[in-house]
C-alpha cells in the first residue's frame, strides 16, 4: 500500500504522525511510504532518518496525499481539505462532533475516516487516545500554574504554598486518564486537590490509587458550583467518548469564581466543558472571562511534540499496521475494537454519537464492510 505521512499544519503542531521507526516497520512489510520534507525536523526526526528507514521524502502535501492511506496526527485543517479523495483512508485524530465542517467535508469527498479517539480496547477504554490524554493531563497543571502567576493574569497563587501559607485548590471535573495525571501532577507539587466525576467506581479507584491526600466527590451541578467558587485552578476534563463535552460549568458559575483563578479546559477538543470556553491555540493560549483566565488550546500535546509523538506511535503503531497489510475493509472486519474507529465511510458517518450531535443518518460500520 502506499502510505503518506504529511507535515502538521495547525498552529505550532510539531508531532508527526510516524517515526522513522514506524515507517522502517512499513516499509519492513512491503508498504511504500511517502514522508513530507521537514515532517518531523523540529522534533529530531529528520530527513535523513526516514530516508534511511526507507522512506521516499516528498517535497509538497499534495504528493504525500497521493496516497491510499494517510496517517496523521490532528484533524484536517481547512487549508487540507482538497487534498484528500475519495476511498483514501484517514487514520489521525477526528474530533468531528464538534467540527461539522470537517465532518460535511469529509462526507462529501467519501474518505474513509478512522479516528484515533474512538478506537477501543478489549476494556472499553480509548487506547489511542490515552498516551495524548495523559501527556494533556500533565500539561494542564504545568500551564495552569503559570496561568495563577500575577504576570499571566493569574491570583499570584503558588501551587504548593509555602510553610505557613496555604496551598492552592485545585479542582479537576473528570476522574479519567486527563484528571489521573492532572491531580497527580497538582499533589506532587503540594496543591490540595479535587476530582468530581460521576462515576463512584472510578472515584473508588482513585481514593485507592491516592489515599487520603486526594478529594473524590460524586458530580452534580451543586457539588461543582460549590467547589468553583473556592478553587484557584479547575481542570474540565470529562469525556463522554464521540459526544460532544457537557457543559458542566455555567457562564454564572464562571461569575461566581475568584478573580485571578485559572480554568484549563483540556475538553476543548470535544467543544470544552464550560459555557465560557472557546478554543484557543498555542500561539495565544488564554483568555479573561469575568475575570477568570481561560486555556482551551486544542493540541496541547503539541507543546511536548516529541514526547507526545513518541507516545501516539508507540499506540498507533499496530493499528496502522494492520490497515496497511489487510487493507481497512479486511482489518475493520476482523477487529471489532479498531472498527469502533470508523467515524465517516464512502459518504456516511458510521459512529453514532457524532450523527447524533450533527444530526446525521447513523450507518452501523458492519453495513459498510458488507462488501469490498
Ligand atoms: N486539549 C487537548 O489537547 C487534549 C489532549 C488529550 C485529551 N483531551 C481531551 O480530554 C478529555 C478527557 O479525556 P480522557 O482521556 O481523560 O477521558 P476519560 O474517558 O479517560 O475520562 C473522562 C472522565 O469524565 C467523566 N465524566 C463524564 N461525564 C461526567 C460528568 N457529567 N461529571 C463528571 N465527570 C464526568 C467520566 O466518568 C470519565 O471518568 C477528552 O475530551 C479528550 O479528548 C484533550
Amino acid at each position: 500500500m502506499r502510505i503518506g505521512i504529511p507535515k502538521e499544519v495547525k498552529v505550532h503542531e510539531y508531532r508527526v504522525g510516524a517515526t522513522p521507526e514506524m515507517v522502517g516497520l512499513l516499509v519492513d512489510h512491503g508498504h511504500k511510504v511517502m514522508v513530507q520534507s521537514q515532517a518531523g525536523s523540529r522534533i529530531g526526526f529528520l530527513d535523513e532518518d526516514y530516508k534511511k528507514a526507507g522512506a521516499a521524502i516528498v517535497g509538497t502535501a499534495a504528493e504525500v496525499y497521493k496516497a491510499e492511506m494517510v496517517i496523521k496526527v490532528k484533524e484536517l485543517q481547512e487549508s487540507e481539505f482538497a487534498l484528500v479523495h475519495e476511498g483514501q483512508v484517514l487514520f489521525c485524530y477526528l474530533h468531528l462532533a464538534p467540527d461539522p465542517a470537517q465532518t460535511a467535508h469529509l462526507i462529501d469527498k467519501k474518505v474513509v475516516a478512522i479516528a484515533y479517539e474512538t478506537v477501543v480496547d478489549i476494556n472499553g477504554r480509548l487506547p489511542l487516545l490515552v498516551p495524548m490524554s495523559e501527556i494533556a493531563g500533565r500539561i494542564s497543571i504545568q500551564v495552569g500554574a503559570t496561568a495563577l502567576q500575577l504576570n499571566q493574569g493569574g491570583n499570584g497563587t503558588l501551587l504548593g504554598g509555602v510553610p505557613g501559607v496555604a496551598p492552592a485548590n485545585v479542582v479537576v471535573i473528570g476522574g479519567g486518564i486527563v484528571g489521573t495525571e492532572a491531580a497527580r501532577m497538582a499533589m506532587g507539587l503540594g496543591a490540595q486537590v479535587v476530582i468530581i466525576d460521576r462515576d463512584v467506581n472510578r472515584l473508588r479507584q482513585l481514593d485507592h490509587l491516592f489515599g487520603p491526600r486526594l478529594r473524590t466527590l460524586y458530580s452534580t451541578p451543586s457539588t461543582i458550583e460549590n467547589e468553583l467558587k473556592t478553587a484557584d485552578l479547575v481542570i474540565g476534563s470529562v469525556l463522554i467518548p464521540g459526544k460532544l463535552a457537557p457543559k458542566l460549568i455555567t457562564r454564572a458559575m464562571v461569575k461566581q469564581m475568584r478573580p485571578g483563578s485559572v480554568l484549563v479546559d483540556v475538553a476543548i477538543d470535544q467543544g470544552g466543558c464550560s459555557e465560557t470556553s472557546k478554543p484557543t491555540t498555542h500561539a495565544d493560549p488564554t483568555y479573561v472571562v469575568d475575570g477568570v483566565v481561560h486555556y482551551c488550546v486544542t493540541n496541547m500535546p503539541g507543546a511536548c511534540a516529541r514526547t507526545a509523538t513518541l507516545a501516539l506511535t508507540h499506540a498507533t503503531m499496530d493499528s496502522a499496521l494492520k490497515l496497511a497489510n489487510k487493507g481497512y475493509v479486511k482489518a475493520l472486519r476482523e477487529d471489532p475494537l479498531l472498527r469502533q474507529g470508523l467515524n465517516v465511510c464512502l459518504g456516511h458517518v458510521t459512529n453514532a454519537p457524532v450523527a447524533t450531535d450533527l444530526n446525521y443518518p447513523f450507518v452501523a460500520p458492519e453495513e459498510m464492510l458488507k462488501s469490498g
